[in-house]
């Protein structure tokens, strides 16, 4: 346990380094199917989420979206609470089924005017919004359409991207298009971790490249409809690690590098699929896609927590078999592999391979937690985390990395997928019951680091 003085105490891991720029953007991100709930509110339509929880077995403890942390009613709270944690940004995702009920056709007024509600909160507390279109909740009548798999997605997405940038783009100039599209193409149309739950290799490499024309398209569109706007997408990059040195379980390692940390960036930001892809993506690629998805954009998001691994699986059509990481690693509270040289690799690689600024778009530690007797949280190994880690970041940016801003994950405890609520990322603790926040140890450490480097800062 860590008293707030001795968190706070953890800053003094800094001063070694080098100042970092006076514009470096410090903030903390969530999603709308985590945090919003108001799940059959002001005429949100269904997502696939929302079925996907209620479907036994799916969710730890048969959790679901319903209410999550009532964000949608206590956002001006929320907003608060980020003003005295001292951050200059919020990520935050648009829920499309809010916004378009059916994901296509009549925009519903009420989920847009929730969002003009949030942005004017933000921009009042002088924060700035970043919004991404796409924290993976696809409203469900397009699912029931064929969802990613179905070609025409790209033009729903890119009427969607329209909607959003004409009601909010005015005040909105952040702009990403898709959250880790390897996590939910992969989880949802090969592992059946998320819906829609399928496993057949032809509608993953559908999704996979239908998902990358949607990107495409709504850079487009952002592009051509605000003035000034500043347009990325967020990629999830881990170190792809075979769980035994063997020749096997390397090769597996690298198909599994292709798909995690490739297959959406490559072709967006280099104009390509990797080579091990190519095959499966043939059969939708069109003339012209490759222009298509390969658009400028103005910044790299990375999001990152632990190395990845993969073992060698000859049943697999994929080639490769996910891998919990080798025993005696250290670990966060909730198994995750701790490894901040890692993050400080993937960051210099990502740099080397795009060449974009980059922001880190989502970083943190899980653990399952409950105040003390009186009332707090000691959150030290999530501390420790954010503490080497953020080291390691400004280590990259020291060697050479263009690194412009980080984000905690998460503002506030939230679903946390198939965990449910057991696992918790939050700087804030909710407590579900009550919908009461308290602000942990760490969000004071992050409040004081944050203070801390804005007294350094170059100018
Ligand atoms: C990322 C997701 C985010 C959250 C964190 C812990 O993969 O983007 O929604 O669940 O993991």
């Amino acid at each position: 346990m860590v008293s707030p003085q001795a968190a706070v105490s953890a800053v003094q891991r800094f001063p070694s380094r080098k100042p970092l720029r006076h514009d470096f953007v410090w903030g903390v991100s969530t999603s709308s199917y985590q945090i919003e709930g108001a799940e059959r509110l002001d005429g949100r339509g269904p997502s696939i989420w929302d079925g996907f929880c209620r479907q036994p077995g799916r969710i730890a403890n048969g959790d679901t979206g319903e209410l999550a942390c009532d964000h949608y009613h206590r956002y001006r709270d929320d907003i608060a609470l980020m003003q005295s944690l001292g951050v200059n940004a919020y990520r935050f995702s648009v829920a499309w089924p809010r916004v378009l009920p059916t994901g296509r056709g009549a925009a519903n007024e009420a989920g847009l005017a929730f969002y003009d509600r949030l942005v004017d909160g933000l921009l009042e507390a002088s924060i700035e919004p970043w919004l991404c279109l796409y924290h993976w909740d696809l409203p469900q009548a397009l699912q029931d359409i064929g969802g990613w798999t179905n070609r025409d997605s790209a033009g729903w997405f890119s009427d969607y991207a329209r909607l959003i940038a004409g009601r909010l783009g005015d005040r909105v100039k952040r702009f990403a298009t898709f959250n880790e599209p390897s996590v939910f193409t992969l989880f949802g149309y090969s592992f059946g971790w998320h819906p829609p739950a399928t496993d057949d290799l032809v509608s993953f490499h559908a999704a996979i490249h239908h998902v990358n024309l949607a990107h495409g398209g709504a850079v487009d569109v952002l592009r051509e409809q605000v003035d000034g706007a500043s347009i990325g997408s967020i990629h999830n990059m881990q170190p792809s690690r075979p769980v035994h040195p063997t020749p096997a379980d390397q090769k597996a390692a690298a198909i599994l590098d292709d798909i995690w940390n490739r297959a959406f960036a490559d072709p967006q930001m280099i104009g390509d699929y990797p080579a091990s892809l190519r095959g499966g993506i043939d059969l939708h690629l069109r003339d012209g896609d490759m222009q298509r998805i390969c658009r400028p954009v103005d910044w790299l998001g990375i999001n990152h927590y632990s190395p990845i691994y993969a073992k060698a699986e000859g049943a697999s059509p994929l080639g490769f078999a996910w891998a919990d990481a080798p025993a005696g690693v250290p670990r966060s509270p909730i198994g995750w592999q701790v490894d901040p040289k890692a993050f400080r690799d993937t960051l210099l690689d990502a740099h080397d391979r795009y060449g974009l600024p980059i922001y880190v778009t989502e970083n943190g530690a899980g653990a399952v937690e409950k105040p003390d007797a009186a009332g707090e949280v000691h959150d030290a190994q999530r501390i420790e985390y954010l503490s080497s880690y953020i080291d390691a970041m400004h280590e990259a940016i020291e060697i050479g990395a263009d690194v412009r801003g980080y984000f905690v994950w998460s503002l506030l405890d939230n679903f946390e997928w198939g965990a449910g609520y057991a696992n918790r990322f939050g700087l804030i603790y909710v407590d579900y019951a009550t919908q009461r926040r308290i602000a942990k140890a760490s969000a004071r450490w992050y409040s004081a680091m944050i203070k801390a480097h804005a007294r350094q800062a170059t100018p």
